[in-house]
């Protein structure tokens, strides 16, 4: 994913003129292997000197019998930590080639366009104390007002820069968690965003919702837990985790990732899909403020798609491509300009 997703952004690159210093270094199961650490020291210095992080997943059975901090996920966690990334953005749109590929209706994800707005550096993830025993063990699900105000202010932000409309997911029937999370968003949304469109749903409820009529959303704002749950489900609605993108942004650096896990199933097969984490070159781009470059890497994905290239996850009984050849389609057409596409 991660050479593929160089491959595009080399390519952006040299048509728009950007210079680019890339570094790598390694993280989670591959640092655990080199150095002993899923996150060694010299990586997130690395990371914090950069001006964008581009990651690609981690985790694997190589690494699953390893306990709490020492595994690759514990890397991950240390590095959004470390960065201060505390909104994580997890678009979720639904292109119009996959359209009848959805395992839902087509007239039901036609058009669908919303953001997940997940906070990703508090909730039960970092909460202490927690507990590993072999007869109990328990997390702490803590979250500060203060916390909750400033994911609650870039999600609303994001709503007036999109549809003005945002729904907050909590679980305010039972947990205490949750109903600071309530009262801290509704009284922001009533002091600051007045013309914002904005009702509260229970998680359980919104799970149906997104799938039942997911055209209602616009920006979703959720914790820690269940935008990483609201998340996967929501990729039913292009019909694959394999296409989508994501942007953690917050103190500084920006971290851009793939929502896929290291899928260690189709590791060395080259047959995964290189489209999520595409997509979150055009998102790093962005933030970056290369929106030129940005539309390059989507118009080159929308073209790739319409075109016929699909990857397994996507093409049901439709012939195939590999991950290599999905990125030479992406390539070759994000190099032709915007307006030709
Ligand atoms: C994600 C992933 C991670 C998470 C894992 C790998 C720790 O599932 O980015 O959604 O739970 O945040
Ligand atoms: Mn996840």
């Amino acid at each position: 994913m991660t050479d593929a997703s160089l491959q595009v952004l080399q390519t952006v690159a040299a048509q728009h003129g950007l210079g680019l210093s890339i570094k790598e270094y390694p993280m989670g199961g591959a640092a655990i292997d080199a150095t002993g650490v899923p996150l060694p020291d010299e990586t997130l210095t690395g990371c914090l000197a950069s001006d964008a992080v581009l990651l690609g997943a981690v985790g694997g059975p190589r690494w699953d019998h390893l306990k709490g901090a020492q595994r690759p996920e514990a890397g991950l966690l240390g590095l959004r930590k470390g960065l201060g990334t505390y909104a994580n953005l997890r678009p979720v749109t639904v292109p119009k080639a996959l359209t009848r590929l959805s395992p839902l209706r087509p007239e039901r994800v036609e058009g669908v366009d919303l953001l997940i707005v997940r906070e990703l550096t508090g909730g039960i993830y970092f909460g202490k104390p927690r507990q590993e025993g072999r007869e109990s063990a328990s997390d702490t699900m803590v979250y500060s007002r203060k916390e909750v105000e400033r994911i609650a202010r870039v999600a609303a932000e994001w709503a007036v820069k999109r549809g003005s409309r945002l729904s907050s997911v909590d679980k305010a029937n039972v947990l205490a968690s949750s109903r600071l999370w309530r009262r801290t968003v509704e009284e922001l949304m009533r002091k600051d965003f007045p013309n914002i469109e904005f009702d509260q749903l229970y998680v359980d409820n919104a799970a149906m919702q997104i799938v039942r009529s997911p055209r209602q959303f616009d920006v979703i704002l959720t914790g820690n837990l269940f935008g990483d749950i609201l998340s996967d489900l929501a990729a039913t609605l292009p019909g694959s985790l394999g296409v989508l993108p994501s942007a953690s942004i917050g103190e500084g650096v920006g971290l851009f990732e793939p929502v896929h896990g290291s899928a260690p199933d189709l590791a060395g097969s080259g047959s995964a899909n290189p489209v999520g984490m595409i997509l979150s070159v055009a998102m790093m781009l962005d933030h970056l403020g290369e929106s030129e470059a940005a539309a390059s890497v989507r118009s080159g994905v929308g073209s790739a798609l319409n075109d016929g290239f699909l990857t397994a996850d996507l093409a049901h009984d439709l012939p195939a491509v590999g991950t290599r050849e999905m990125t030479e389609a992406i390539c070759k057409r994000a190099a032709i300009p915007a307006d030709v596409n």
